[in-house]
């Protein structure tokens, strides 16, 4: 039987460890970090995730800024808010929720941000940066998924690592991490033949695919460290009419028979993310400040 890794627990520790942080930057430059998170529109998932950012921001000891801006904001309104935003010495990052209302593009948006507030690691210096391996601000996702592996295995050197999904946000920076680390790395995706056995090749197997229970137990090696990024919302009828249940891309049950260890969902990768934001935004707040930290370092 797998080990479950606690992600929640693991989480806990990081925003603990951001919080003394936050508190040493209060202390060197009179002001804790300060994170700006912008939603425009009202989806339901968005403003749930933009609450609980808010919240933990605060929790931490940092500032939260928000912006909430109506669901037909125009591109120009957006850009020029971000701008006001770059330019504001007291905000250190700058998170646009995504996904975007239709009549705005969302690069353009992501490429808008200054890139030394890009606490999301999505404009093009922070992905070119990390993919060559410079200093950057990195994906909040995946670098948790890095965290949570690093805990469980020390090093990811020679390991054959596979990647489920191409996504920006975390297929591909998943993989630049996991090859900075000296694993093989491969990424398999909708188009791949023979998908089941190149995941049964991984010492670590990291889904990010958005498919409820897509991976099974004959998909996934003995042993092998399995990450489920997904977080799907399915019917639970069992729960009564119109019920729902999260779900990931992994099919737990079944996985977790043949895995050495394993992420639940929840309570997996899921409050690695929001620890992991709160890290960029410290990270972006002492650089902008040129500060050293003690033990902050990717
Ligand atoms: N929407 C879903 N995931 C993310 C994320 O990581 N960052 C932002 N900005 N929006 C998201």
């Amino acid at each position: 039987m797998a080990t479950v890794i606690d992600g929640k627990a693991f989480s806990e520790k990081l925003v603990a460890d951001m919080a003394g942080y936050a508190a040493q930057i209060k202390e060197m430059t009179g002001e804790a970090p300060g994170l700006a998170v912008v939603l425009v529109g009202e989806d339901p998932a968005s403003q749930v995730y933009v609450r609980n950012k808010g919240e933990r921001t605060k929790a931490a000891g940092m500032r939260s800024i928000e912006h909430r801006l109506p669901e037909d904001t125009d591109e120009a309104t957006l850009l020029a808010l971000i701008d006001d935003l770059n330019n504001d010495d007291a905000i250190d990052g700058i998170l646009v929720q995504l996904p975007l209302p239709d009549q705005i593009n969302a690069d353009k948006v992501i490429q808008s941000i200054a890139h030394e507030k890009d606490v999301d690691g999505f404009h093009l210096m922070n992905v070119g940066a990390l993919s060559t391996g410079q200093d950057a601000l990195v994906p909040c996702t995946p670098f948790g998924c890095l965290l949570l592996l690093r805990d469980q295995l020390g090093s990811l050197s020679g390991m054959n690592a596979v990647v489920l999904g191409r996504s920006n946000i975390v297929g591909k920076p998943m993989a630049q991490l996991l090859l900075a680390e000296n694993a093989t790395v491969t990424i398999a995706h909708s188009r791949t033949k023979n998908i089941e056995e190149v995941c049964r090749q991984a010492d670590i197997l990291v889904a990010a695919v958005g498919r409820p229970d897509m991976v099974k137990a004959d998909w996934v090696k003995d042993g092998a460290i399995v990450i489920d990024v997904g977080i799907n919302r399915v019917p639970a009828p069992e729960r009564g009419e119109g019920k729902f249940r999260l779900t990931g891309d992994v099919d737990y049950q079944d996985v977790a028979e043949k895995a050495g260890a394993i992420t639940p969902v929840p309570g997996g990768v899921g409050p690695m993310t929001i620890a992991c934001l709160l890290r960029n935004t410290v990270v972006a707040c002492a650089r902008r400040h040129n500060l050293t930290l003690d033990g902050l370092t990717n």
